[in-house]
């Protein structure tokens, strides 16, 4: 079991579900409607508590009622939040999702007002107890100051890194950490070409130290090892695909509970598609693992 600090946000989720992904200008019904947390560094928080590690948030939270049912949800997955900041100002994140039952695809419309979680409110943190940090690719300028705060102070603590959309600056964060998560929209938007392995490979002239991983949706998941091993593990896609939404963030999960176990890259890439297959078969993250 190791401890883990992630850094990044948590959400409120408006799931829709849907018969079919409507028209544009169009009405139609929902099926049903659940609202939960959400936020990709708190999914992959919530399946590694599962897996048995101790977890721990840091991230901004508002105090009002949908910042108190984000809390009891982490909460109730042993997730440590005492680190997390309350803002007294503003008002949670929300994610308004639309989940097709017919493919399980989620569509997800994100409007956040709230400033990020920062460099100052980091430095509070004492790093010695952590085993793993994991971040999200996001607040670009204050997570290059954390990463490089880390680097100095403990330089052998494992650090991964997500990054699911390009944003200005980004790739200022890569040469910063031991491995790269990388989104198939962030690969598709970079090379501009459907194809994993040549991302990868480019990305590795780039920073030819850090351990790479991509997930490919329906195609499972693809790696690159710093020796230029490339490894590639299909999908395993349940029966009938229910909710795709976190499913990579539950891949990163099993990729840094993997690496965490001392696992080779190739073992953690099969545990990280297995867990994502399993994610989509069902609604959420609970049980995820002890099914
Ligand atoms: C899924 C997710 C949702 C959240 C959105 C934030 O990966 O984390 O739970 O609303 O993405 O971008």
């Amino acid at each position: 079991m190791s401890s883990i600090l992630g850094i990044g946000i948590a959400t409120l989720d408006v799931i829709n579900i849907v018969d079919g992904y409507p028209d544009e200008d169009s009405k139609i019904h929902a099926i049903n409607q659940r609202i939960c947390r959400g936020g990709n560094a708190t999914n992959t928080l919530v399946v590694l508590s599962q897996l048995g590690h101790h977890c721990t948030w840091g991230g901004v939270l508002i105090d009002e009622p949908d910042g108190q049912k984000i809390l009891e949800d982490l909460t109730s997955y042993a997730i440590d939040t005492s680190l997390s900041r309350v803002d007294s100002q503003g008002k949670v994140p929300v994610s308004y999702i639309i989940l097709n039952q017919r493919n399980g695809s989620r569509t997800i419309i994100h409007h956040r007002d709230l400033s990020e979680f920062s460099f100052a409110d980091f430095q509070k943190i004492d790093l010695s107890c952590f085993n793993w940090l994991h971040f999200e690719g996001r607040n670009v300028i204050e997570t290059a100051r954390m990463l490089e705060y880390v680097k100095q102070l403990y330089p052998d603590l494992p650090i991964s890194l997500e990054i699911e959309k390009p944003r200005p600056l980004i790739k200022q964060l890569f040469t910063q950490v031991d491995v790269l998560l990388f989104s198939k929209t962030f690969a598709q938007s970079d090379t501009n070409i459907d194809n994993p392995a040549l991302f990868l490979q480019k990305m590795q002239q780039q920073i030819p130290d850090t351990r790479l991983v991509c997930a490919w949706g329906a195609k499972g998941g693809y790696a690159l090892e710093v020796d230029g091993t490339l490894l590639h593990n299909p999908a395993y896609p349940p029966s009938q695909i229910i909710d795709t939404l976190g499913a990579g963030d539950t891949f990163n999960a099993g990729i840094i509970d993997g690496l965490c176990r001392q696992q080779d890259l190739a073992t953690a890439l099969n545990h990280a598609c297995r867990l994502a297959g399993k994610k989509c078969g069902q609604v959420g993250f609970k049980g995820l693992v002890s099914k």
